[in-house]
């Protein structure tokens, strides 16, 4: 991998907002997988150049995080850059101030904006009315930069292989942001990907039918079944939590009735092949060291519920490399957009 400052400045897209993945085409996604693959191997050489010094970046965060914000923190600041965090509560946009006025308030200020919230549109209204690169920290709909973490991952966990030859199967909740980002990641970069839930989770028609369209061009194979038995064959098995950030924990007893017969267990990875691995963008119930994995087990008796503890903590899984990637992908979105060569 070279980390030539040219090399990677040659990979720079100026100005790009980070939004939703349908948006790029097949060769800026894969640019913004290069940079940060190169970023990353800088950064492990000793040799990272920052290209972003005295920039200012502001984090609004509408919903908690663990890894997009320390991502965020820790790439920016790897780069010379400032940031400022600013919490659920922490902040007047919502119950004082409209997400236009805000966009144009912190628009003035910083170089660029980071956000996570429900609403896509909000993301998209800050895009629009800031006037600095805007880049999406997770919605409702959409969850890009976990698109880059995960795919740098299969790539570094499939010998060099193309990204046309890997195999990859969703299973779980595919009517939320990690379903629909999945989708559509693979169908942009000509993957094979396979979408297993029962049909009312399935990603809106719209999504489907955009994935379908990007799949023609790049030569993607793209499955959308109700059988867990689509794993077969798959290199990575992802899932993810049954019920999201925001919903209420009302749906829990409708979402398990839905998902039981799509836990991620060894049987189902068996299923998938001796080779594949397991991935989970986190956090994950696997066991019962949370508030929420505790009263799900004493509520409906699951131990670990949208995967088990064997598979979470077993050989197969990748989740920690995984999270570790979302840093140097974080950091390449920010760089791409940003950086001064
Ligand atoms: N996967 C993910 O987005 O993690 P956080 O919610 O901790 O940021
Ligand atoms: N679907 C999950 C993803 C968390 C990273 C959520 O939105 O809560």
């Amino acid at each position: 991998m070279t980390t030539d400052v040219l090399d990677l400045a040659s990979l720079f897209h100026p100005g790009q907002h980070l939004l939703r993945e349908l948006d790029f085409t097949g060769q800026h996604w894969r640019d913004l997988l290069d940079l940060a693959a190169g970023l990353k191997a800088a950064k492990a050489e000793h040799r990272e150049i920052p290209f972003m010094r005295g920039l200012n970046i502001a984090l609004l965060f509408a919903k908690t995080s663990t890894r997009t914000r320390c991502s965020f923190e820790i790439g920016a600041a790897d780069q010379g850059a400032h940031t400022v965090y600013l919490d659920p509560q922490g902040s007047q946009m919502g119950h004082k101030e409209s997400v236009a006025d805000t966009a144009r308030v912190l628009g003035g200020m910083f170089d660029g904006i980071e956000y996570r919230g429900d609403l896509q549109e909000h993301v998209d209204i800050l895009a629009q009315q800031s006037g600095v690169p805007v880049f999406n920290g997770l919605t409702d709909d959409w969850h890009p930069t976990q698109m880059l973490a995960d795919t740098l991952t299969m790539r570094e966990h499939s010998d060099g292989r193309p990204d046309s030859d890997i195999a990859y199967a969703y299973i779980g909740d595919a009517r939320f942001n990690m379903g629909r980002s999945l989708l559509v990641n693979g169908a942009i970069l000509g993957m094979d990907v396979r979408i297993i839930a029962p049909k009312e989770l399935w990603p809106a028609e719209d999504v489907i039918a955009a994935a379908r369209a990007r799949a023609a061009e790049s030569g993607a194979r793209i499955t959308l079944t109700e059988d867990p038995g689509a794993v077969e064959g798959a290199d990575f098995v992802h899932t993810d939590i049954w019920v999201s950030m925001g919903e209420p924990k009302e749906v829990w007893a409708e979402r398990i009735e839905l998902l039981h017969g799509y836990r991620v267990d060894e049987a189902l990875m068996s299923l998938a092949g001796p080779n594949a691995k397991f991935m989970h963008c986190l956090p994950a119930f696997h066991d019962l060291n949370t508030a929420v994995g505790r009263q799900i087990h004493e509520q409906f008796g699951l131990d670990g519920i949208e995967v088990s503890n064997e598979v979470f903590e077993g050989p197969r899984s990748i989740v920690f490399d995984q999270a570790a990637n979302r840093m140097p992908t974080i950091k390449a979105a920010m760089v791409s957009a940003l950086g001064r060569a």
